[in-house]
């Protein structure tokens, strides 16, 4: 599964890809306003730092307007930015457009297998469905992950990844492994926590105590 880093903090990026495990980075304009840079400068700063897929979110409503954005984005932008885009009717048209043009579109905001369905059959390389909000809404993220996944088998698609967003724990992360999603976007603290166990640090803390009365003991 590709780990993707859900953020617009350049700190953030570089410090998850200092670990060598990171696949790509998804922006949205909240975490772009939370970020307080430049859009386009963040973009850009994130594209260089992380060779993996870089989601730039289009605000035009129209159909005609997302098309004009993405197409103004690519051509100002790093190769590895792939344009994001919700889905609603003008949405899918303007997939359809980007994607007819060899470019990489991530449809987002979705929420049903019905969504995710119509995004593939427009074209889009990534398909983003909303675990955590759903879940807040009274639904189940999880579910949903697992029938869009089991579709997607059924229905022998392979040109579009299930990329779960939206997510809010670490039991997130491992269930989307586990149910088939092909990527999860996943916010800088909860990325973190992946690595972390107690049983790894007490574990290190007494390897180092032996290792320090080994030394003592003037055999290493
Ligand atoms: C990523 O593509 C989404 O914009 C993001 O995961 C949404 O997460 P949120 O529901 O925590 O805002």
């Amino acid at each position: 599964m590709e780990l993707i880093l859900d953020s617009a903090v350049i700190k953030e990026v570089e410090e998850i890809a200092s670990w060598g495990v990171l696949d790509g980075v998804t922006t949205n304009p909240t975490l772009i306003r939370r970020s307080g840079g430049d859009f386009e400068e963040t973009i850009r700063s994130i594209a260089m730092i992380c060779s993996g897929p870089i989601s730039a979110e289009v605000t035009g409503m129209s159909s005609s307007e997302m098309v004009k954005e993405g197409l103004d984005l690519k051509s100002k932008l790093p190769e590895n930015v792939i344009i994001k885009i919700p889905c609603t009717p003008a949405g899918l048209s303007a997939t359809r457009s980007l994607a007819d043009r060899g470019i990489g579109v991530n449809v987002t905001l979705v929420f049903s297998v019905a969504q995710a369905l119509l995004a593939s059959k427009a074209g889009a390389s990534y398909v983003s469905p909303f675990l955590g909000r759903l879940d807040d809404n009274g639904g189940d993220g999880l579910s949903l992950i697992k029938d869009i996944s089991e579709t997607w088998k059924n229905q022998g698609i392979t040109g579009c990844k299930i990329l779960a967003a939206s997510i809010r724990s670490v039991h997130h992360v491992e269930m989307c492994a586990k149910i088939g999603a092909h990527a999860a976007t996943i916010p800088y603290g909860i990325f973190t926590k992946l690595v972390e166990h107690d049983l790894t640090n007490t574990g290190l803390e007494k390897f180092l105590e032996d290792w320090e009365a080994v030394r003592s003991e003037g055999r290493a």
